[in-house]
């Protein structure tokens, strides 16, 4: 069975063209280290993903809106990197960059946790000295994913995580409604958004 699923999983990447957003992430993956899934399934208009162990920094921002929060967020994530760790060195750094936000009642919240993901090469990266940073280590996961690749603004980007919210409570797929992950690959657009799969 395993065997089977990964055969079709593997004949399924060979048809996805670079042109698709999907096809662009596994392409700069494969050209740079960054977090590409392991395992993509194309459901109905979105994807199953699932992404290996990954580790990155994160902080916790209250803002108004995402673009301050990856502002605000991202700042201390480089300075993290950039020497403001205990071993006061330079932590490498990959896409993706982005942040996990919240939902309560279908609203998002005014809280984001933004991150930045530390290539794996790097085993035991150092402590950060700021306290609001903190370092985060992932298993094995399954997320519903929709890509893109045009550069949208904020309320086009609510607008796409409560169109697939929405997609996948019509589809009853099992998934944890309460938080949505952002990554972001490209300065120029492209970024996944993901709700966690549940129950497996
Ligand atoms: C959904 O995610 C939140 C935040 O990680 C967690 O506290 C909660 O238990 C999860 N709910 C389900 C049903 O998995």
């Amino acid at each position: 069975m395993l065997r089977i699923f990964l055969t079709v999983s593997v004949l399924f990447w060979n048809h996805l063209a670079a042109q698709n957003p999907v096809g662009k992430v596994i392409e700069l993956c494969e050209r740079d280290d960054c977090l590409k899934p392991e395992v993509v399934i194309k459901d109905k208009n979105y994807y199953e993903f699932e992404f290996e162990f990954r580790q990155w920094v994160q902080t916790e921002v209250d803002a108004e809106d995402i673009e301050s929060a990856l502002a605000i967020g991202l700042e201390k994530l480089f300075s993290y990197a950039r020497c403001g760790n205990v071993a006061a060195t330079v932590v490498p750094l990959s896409a993706p960059w982005g942040f996990f936000g919240y939902l309560e009642n279908g609203k998002i919240q005014q809280r984001f946790s933004v991150f930045l993901r530390i290539v794996s090469e790097v085993n035991n990266p150092p402590e950060p000295t700021d306290p609001t940073v903190t370092l985060q280590t992932g298993p094995l996961l399954w997320y519903y994913i929709r890509t893109f690749d045009t550069k949208v603004d904020d309320q086009q980007t609510e607008e796409r995580v409560i169109q697939l919210l929405k997609d996948l409570e019509k589809d009853n797929r099992p998934f944890n409604s309460t938080f949505f992950g952002v990554p972001y690959y490209s300065t120029h657009g492209l970024m996944e958004i993901g709700f966690e799969k549940t129950g497996e």
